[in-house]
């Protein structure tokens, strides 16, 4: 941060936003390989909440969010780390502003995920959601056709083929495998529904 900076209290608080807007404002963050369904998952959440339960939503979508705000990044380790800071910034300002925002990144660092929770949590809730796919299952999918380019080696360091993915450790929410129980071995805590009371 620069220097000779200083914060400006304003005039009408988070209590009288979130009162205006009829539910509080949250930040949830969806996470998971390329073709694991994170955009699929997050637009079906942000319909359901927008359409049937009047919540204030707005989705931050990684390849859409590359197009404009990120533009400038590409995906070595410190691109990413920014990408998922400057998605994170502006995640916290929406949610303390009364919306819902979904993000949809990869986010492939632990590291990266658990600066920006700490960093809403200051503000609003923070929800994790693993969407889990296995790599051959994406791979299988290969909706864009990246996958096939990074086993050529057209790509250089996509996640999963030759960059890692760091799986969370303890999501609030992750959805069920099928065929196996709803929970991974290291994460007791957490859930796989998630209903409109959790903003309220
Ligand atoms: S990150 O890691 O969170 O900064 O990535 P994100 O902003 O979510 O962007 C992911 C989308 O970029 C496309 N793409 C790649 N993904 C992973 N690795 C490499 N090298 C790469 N190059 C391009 C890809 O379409 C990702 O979209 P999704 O929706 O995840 O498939």
């Amino acid at each position: 941060m620069a220097s000779n900076i200083t914060w400006h209290d304003q005039a009408v608080s988070q209590e009288e936003r979130w009162k205006l807007g009829g539910h509080r404002g949250a930040v949830v963050w969806f996470t998971g390989l390329s073709g694991a369904g994170k955009s699929s998952v997050a637009n079906a959440v942000e319909k359901m909440l927008n359409t049937r339960h009047n919540i204030r939503t707005y989705l931050l979508d990684g390849d859409n969010i590359r197009h404009g705000l990120c533009q400038d990044l590409g995906f070595s380790a410190e691109d990413r780390a920014e990408n998922i800071r400057r998605v994170g910034q502006v995640s916290k300002l929406m949610a303390d502003s009364g919306v819902v925002t979904l993000a949809a990144l990869i986010s492939p660092y632990r590291r990266d995920r658990d600066s920006v929770r700490e960093s809403v949590n200051s503000v609003a809730p923070f929800l994790e959601i693993y969407v889990q796919a296995s790599l051959e299952t994406c791979e299988s999918r290969d909706p864009k056709g990246l996958y096939k380019m990074a086993r050529q080696g057209k790509i250089k360091g996509f996640t999963g083929i030759d960059d890692p993915y760091e799986e969370p450790f303890s999501p609030e929410l992750r959805n069920r495998r099928i065929g196996q129980g709803s929970l991974c071995p290291h994460s007791r805590k957490s859930k796989t529904m998630i209903n409109s009371q959790d903003f309220q």
